[in-house]
């Protein structure tokens, strides 16, 4: 069953006006994400910093920005693309394990609402970019708070040994220098536990252990302003959104009353149920005891099957026909780990038919790569009930050797 905000009429007209391999999105179902954050979290007016790696499409980040989002920006790049989409540079964090000084600088000099620095060496590198430009530099630390979210390795983050972030007694030790600091303003303390997390109960836990951080710093003169609870939450695997409802009450529980304004940095919640990967079945096969089904979409367009095991549903966008089988999704390029899927039921596809992979919208184009050489797909925005608009075109041959020299 295709969901009713990706209408098959509508599909069919995208897939035969631009060709596939192409991301799909609605804009009706991101704003649906987006007041759903805001409708949970009313009580607590938290500022919200989409988190830009999950999906850094221009149209997408200026749908979040109108709606008074900020952004919660990874490197340089992503900067670049928020302030073009429009978001304020005060709702802007900067984080990462790893800013280059030139990216600290551009942070500074664009206004940011505050820096999220990950070891000492950094926030000393962000304040010599403070000095030279002859400014105070927004900070806040990203603390690892030691908590388990259950999820898979890759995506687990605030587990003492990861390397994000810094124990609460570095981080202890670096509040209290940058408040010396003429050019450091300590502001705010982050952490951020892993993603595709599915019970509050690590962010009641984390959210516990910064707060009580938080006063313990007041003690010491320190007095900060923020508390980012990072992002995280998960999707269930037909792609819906979980209830935000036990997230909410986990950090108000912890929050509400402080004082502290609280930010949230969630990506993957808002954009996946949002997007699907639309792909058209190539050929048919038999592999020994398997049967395939060989698309135009790979690993290059998807790589979260191949790199995380996950799984995504996979549906046909006209209802078929054929006897129902067992298959293995699978794409043109060099390797077995391309696959989209594997061992789902589906009636047998003809030669052409579309076939939608859900839950795509994040950590899906904005992974994706030219591996095999293949132009990167496009993106199209389902805008009302039968419109639909071309947001980033199929990337050409030329592109692909566009930058060499
Ligand atoms: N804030 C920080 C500091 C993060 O590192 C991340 C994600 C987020 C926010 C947003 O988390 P979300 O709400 O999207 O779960 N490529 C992986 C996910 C990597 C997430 C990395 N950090 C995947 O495809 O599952």
């Amino acid at each position: 069953m295709l969901s009713s905000y990706f209408k098959p009429s509508v599909l069919k007209n995208i897939a035969a006006k631009t060709g596939t391999p192409v991301y799909v999105y609605s804009k009706a179902l991101f704003l649906k994400q987006i007041s759903s954050y805001k409708k949970a979290f009313r009580a607590l007016d938290p500022l919200f910093c989409y988190a830009m790696k999950a999906n850094s499409s221009g149209a997408l980040c200026a749908l979040a920005a109108a709606e008074g989002f900020g952004a919660d920006v990874v490197s340089g790049g992503e900067l670049y693309r928020a302030l073009k989409a429009g978001f304020e540079p005060g709702k802007i964090i900067f984080s990462g394990v790893g800013k280059t000084p030139a990216e600290l600088a551009y942070a500074l000099e664009s206004g940011v609402l505050f820096v999220n620095a990950e070891s000492f060496e950094e926030v000393l590198a962000l304040e010599r970019e403070a000095v030279r430009l002859k400014v105070r530099a927004p900070l806040s630390l990203r603390i690892n708070p030691d908590v388990d979210p259950h999820t898979h390795k890759f995506i687990t983050t605030g587990k003492l040994g990861s390397k994000f972030g810094v124990s609460f007694e570095e981080a202890q030790k670096i509040y209290m220098y940058a408040a010396e600091s003429e050019h450091l303003e300590p502001v705010g303390a982050h952490f951020h536990i892993g993603s595709q997390v599915h019970s509050a109960a690590p962010y009641a836990l984390a959210a516990g252990r910064l707060a009580a951080f938080i006063l313990k710093l007041a003690s010491r003169g320190v007095n900060l302003k923020y508390a980012d609870v990072g992002g995280g939450w998960g999707v269930k695997e037909g792609g819906e959104m979980l209830s935000l409802a036990p997230l909410a009450k986990a950090v108000a529980d912890v929050f509400q009353g402080t004082g502290l304004r609280l930010i949230l940095e969630p990506g993957r919640s808002i954009a996946a149920p949002s997007g699907l990967l639309l792909t058209k079945v190539l050929y048919r096969k038999r592999g020994g005891h398997k049967n395939f089904i060989v698309v135009d979409a790979a690993m290059n367009d998807l790589v979260r099957p191949a790199l995380y095991g996950a799984k995504h549903p996979v549906a046909m966008v006209a209802p078929g026909r054929g006897a129902r089988k067992v298959y293995d999704v699978v794409g043109p390029v060099c390797e077995s780990g391309d696959f989209l899927a594997q061992e789902v039921t589906l009636p047998e596809p003809a030669i052409g038919d579309l076939l939608v992979i859900y839950s795509a919208g994040a950590y899906g184009f904005s992974m994706s790569s030219q591996y095999n050489s293949r132009p990167r797909a496009a993106e199209a925005l389902i805008t009302g009930p039968n419109s639909w608009r071309l947001i980033r075109r199929r990337e050409t041959y030329q592109d692909l050797i566009a930058p060499e020299l």
